[in-house]
């Protein structure tokens, strides 16, 4: 019960594909809800982290591909909510 009502008040968000057109969008519209921390997972294959610079100091950004499960796995631990934007699938790993 008290552990709801904690998460309740801070929520982890992490976005994918977060430096990109749409994530970094969606990146600054988290950050304005006020109730949680952003994370962002992306390679800068397309994306660049200027998209970010405004709200650099607000987010954590890594950049890891998601396809590299092990060096995402301690970025999504304990995320309320996972925006996959960065990619469909990774099926050259499958
Ligand atoms: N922009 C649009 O108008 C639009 C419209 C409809 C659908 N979409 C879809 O929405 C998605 C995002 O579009 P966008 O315009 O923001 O593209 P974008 O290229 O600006 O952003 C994608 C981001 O994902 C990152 N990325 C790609 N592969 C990655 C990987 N393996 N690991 C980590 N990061 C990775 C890129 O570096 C980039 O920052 C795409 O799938 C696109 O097809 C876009």
């Amino acid at each position: 019960m008290v552990k709801r009502k904690i998460k309740g008040i801070m929520k982890k968000y992490v976005v994918t594909g977060g430096a990109g057109f749409i994530g970094s969008a969606l990146v600054r519209g988290l950050l304005g809800l006020g109730d949680g921390s952003v994370e962002v997972i992306d390679d800068l294959s397309t994306g660049r982290q200027q998209n970010l610079a405004e709200v650099s100091s607000q987010i954590a950004f890594h950049q890891v591909n998601i396809c590299d499960f092990d060096a995402i796995r301690p970025v999504i631990s304990g995320a309320d909510t996972v925006f996959q934007i960065g990619r469909a699938s990774c099926r050259e790993r499958v």
